[in-house]
């Protein structure tokens, strides 16, 4: 427990928080939650309570919380080298060694990674590498990069314009106009209910060609999408869309960005989301599970065929003209090479495909016949329930995330955090790869009871 009594007023006066409602936070309206530890699955704040972290603080925490190896050798780094830039060649143990560590665990055809510090600035290296190929291949008008409805690919300005949500665009005048928006692959949510899954990916692919068309092949330099969706709703694709999606972006040379920020490292139960989902991306991005979260670090993962023309653009033009103070942090290296070790070494690739599935299961066995459960679905570690008013109609809450919030609040007061998606009225679950199936069993009992709660 803190002794501080006045945290909570400092932080009403003084903090910005990021996706909060700032009045109200800042008049005190709403709860504010001070964390003040955490061990294995849960976490505790300063009143003492002790919750069940069922989404990894943001699906980041993958190895679980406290672990000892990941904090030695933050602090070893720390006193033998706390910081040294990445510039003009220069680099540390730390980060070459999480280089090739990364390489061991990427998918075919990658060659390099570049380090950031988290996934909106890896996401805005991608589109200028991008840009940056198409210059210098001779193609300057080929810049347009096309995400999907939402996609979540994070909050900058390039990045946030990537991102398919509402809520990251309003009053920001985004997105920018390089960029444009193809239908969501989200069959339960697809607009002619009587489409069978086959159709809908059929119309997925249709609705990209025609986008293509109309903007001219020529304009697009590529597409970013996650392998499953996650902060749009935890989505899997619908059956083939991803081999049908590469077939037309193969057709019209528009390179594949796969932005494996949630994927990466596990939480499908494959290495990556791209192994899992047999796409072959031209980049890959990196985030959380790099660390686990343990230390801010990110990476762009760049396949041989960009970085070639990288190589051949610097031979032209000189040195690239991209980096960060904190690129390849040692720190954040150090964290990722001991976070990748525990990975392996508890085995949680495999844990997350086996407790995943158990939690997916009993999820669906415990709710999905309640009267406002639409759907429960999920893929690895990640599931979610997706709520409606009328279930035979599919009819959705008006106005929408008013009731998951609320069912999320009365799991807060069961012990168990899940987060209320922000686009619909969608239950998230993405815990810890380390999770137990009694951990599980604990999830899956705190829903079922928020929902009786909530919605009887
Ligand atoms: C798929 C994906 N890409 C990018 C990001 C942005 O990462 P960050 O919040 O570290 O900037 C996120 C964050 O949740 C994400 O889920």
């Amino acid at each position: 427990m803190l002794k501080n009594d006045r945290l909570d007023q400092w932080d009403r006066d003084h903090f910005m928080h990021p996706s909060t409602h700032l009045a109200q936070h800042a008049r005190g309206e709403s709860p504010n939650r001070i964390v003040t530890g955490a061990e294995g699955v849960f976490i505790t704040d300063r009143d003492g309570n002790r919750f069940l972290d069922g989404f990894a603080g943001l699906y980041c925490v993958n190895i679980g919380y406290g672990r000892q190896e990941v904090a030695e050798a933050i602090a070893k780094q720390a006193r033998e080298l706390a910081y040294y830039h990445a510039y003009v060649g220069h680099g540390t143990e730390a980060s070459i060694t999480l280089a090739q560590m990364v390489m061991d665990r990427a998918p075919k055809g990658m060659s390099k990674v570049y380090f950031g510090l988290g996934g909106s600035d890896a996401n805005e290296t991608n589109v200028k590498l991008v840009w940056y190929y198409n210059n210098i291949l001779g193609r300057p008008g080929k810049k347009k990069i096309i995400a999907r409805d939402r996609g979540y690919h994070g909050s900058g300005l390039m990045s946030g314009s990537l991102t398919g949500l509402h809520l990251f665009h309003r009053k920001f005048d985004l997105p920018f106009p390089q960029v444009l928006h193809t239908t969501a692959p989200y069959y339960y949510r697809r607009e002619n209910i009587d489409q069978s899954e086959a159709e809908f990916t059929a119309q997925c692919v249709a609705d990209l060609e025609a986008l293509i068309a109309r903007e001219g092949a020529d304009t697009i330099a590529a597409f970013i999408g996650e392998p499953v969706l996650g902060t749009g709703g935890i989505v899997p694709p619908p059956a083939g869309y991803w081999a049908a999606i590469q077939e037309v972006l193969a057709r019209h040379d528009i390179l594949l960005i796969a932005d494996e920020v949630v994927t990466g490292f596990g939480r499908l139960g494959s290495m990556f989301g791209s192994d899992h989902l047999g796409m072959t991306p031209d980049i890959i991005t990196i985030a959380k599970g790099l660390t686990s979260a343990y230390a801010p670090l990110s990476g762009s993962i760049i396949g041989e065929k960009v970085w070639k023309v990288l190589e051949q653009g610097t031979d032209e033009f000189g040195a690239i003209g991209h980096g960060w103070t904190y690129s390849a942090h040692p720190i954040g290296a150090a964290a990722g090479v001991a976070n990748l070790k525990l990975v392996d070494s508890l085995g949680l690739v495999a844990n997350a495909a086996e407790t995943g599935r158990y939690l997916r299961e009993a999820m669906a066995d415990a709710v999905g016949g309640h009267a406002n459960v639409g759907e429960v679905r999920g893929e690895g570690m990640l599931c979610a329930v997706e709520l409606v008013e009328d279930k035979a109609g599919r009819g959705f809450y008006d106005p929408a995330g008013k009731v998951a919030g609320a069912v999320v609040a009365a799991m807060a007061k069961r012990g168990v955090i899940a987060r209320a998606m922000p686009q619909g009225d969608i239950l998230g679950f993405a815990p810890p790869l380390c999770l137990t199936p009694a951990e599980a069993d604990q999830i899956v009992a705190a829903t079922a009871g928020a929902l009786k709660d909530v919605l009887g």
